[in-house]
């Protein structure tokens, strides 16, 4: 099982204004037998408080995963990829570029998300874009794939068979 703790950021969401819906989207999107979701985070879209959520669920609760959703896009309070980058070890560049490769096809505004994602540590971490749609399409698309590189980044498999 991969420990998972998932964030959303959305000032509305943090105000009351609005109930968290991608958050529940990502907790009912992952499988149940293979991620156990062990904390869950709704923060308003300030970039010290998303880093220092991010720091704690890598170092001290040990998530193997961190979702992101929302605060991606271009308005001036949407904070999320540099919160992420700012905490991160490695890049894992392919997922964000993934998630846009796909989505794309779907709405040209995809290109709207600066979403990234990277590593911390043993820690993989996502950013999805905020809609409950978004959320959808993005994570949908990504879990089979995500379920092997947390087995290499976690030392699991070494092997890597062609698929
Ligand atoms: N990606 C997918 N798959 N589906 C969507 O509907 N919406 C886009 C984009 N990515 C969308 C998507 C839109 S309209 C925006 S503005 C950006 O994500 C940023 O969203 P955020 O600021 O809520 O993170």
């Amino acid at each position: 099982m991969f420990k998972v703790g998932i964030i959303t950021a959305s000032d509305k969401g943090y105000g009351g204004e609005r109930e968290d819906l991608s958050g529940k989207k990502i907790m009912d999107l992952l499988p149940k037998d293979k991620y156990a979701v062990i904390d869950y985070k709704l923060l308003p879209d300030e970039e010290e408080l998303l880093s220092n959520e991010m720091i704690n669920m890598s170092d001290e609760l040990g998530c193997d995963l961190v979702l992101t959703t929302g605060g991606t896009g271009f308005s001036k309070r949407d904070i999320t990829p540099e919160a992420t980058l700012k905490i991160a070890t490695r890049n894992a560049s392919g997922i964000a570029e993934a998630i846009r490769m796909y989505s794309i096809q779907i709405t040209k505004r995809a290109m709207l998300s600066r979403g990234v994602s990277v590593i911390r540590n043993n820690t993989l971490i996502i950013n999805l874009p905020g809609s409950v749609k978004a959320v959808e399409e993005s994570l949908t698309y990504i879990l089979d794939t995500l379920f092997h590189g947390l087995e290499i980044l976690l030392g699991q498999t070494t092997e890597c068979g062609r698929q």
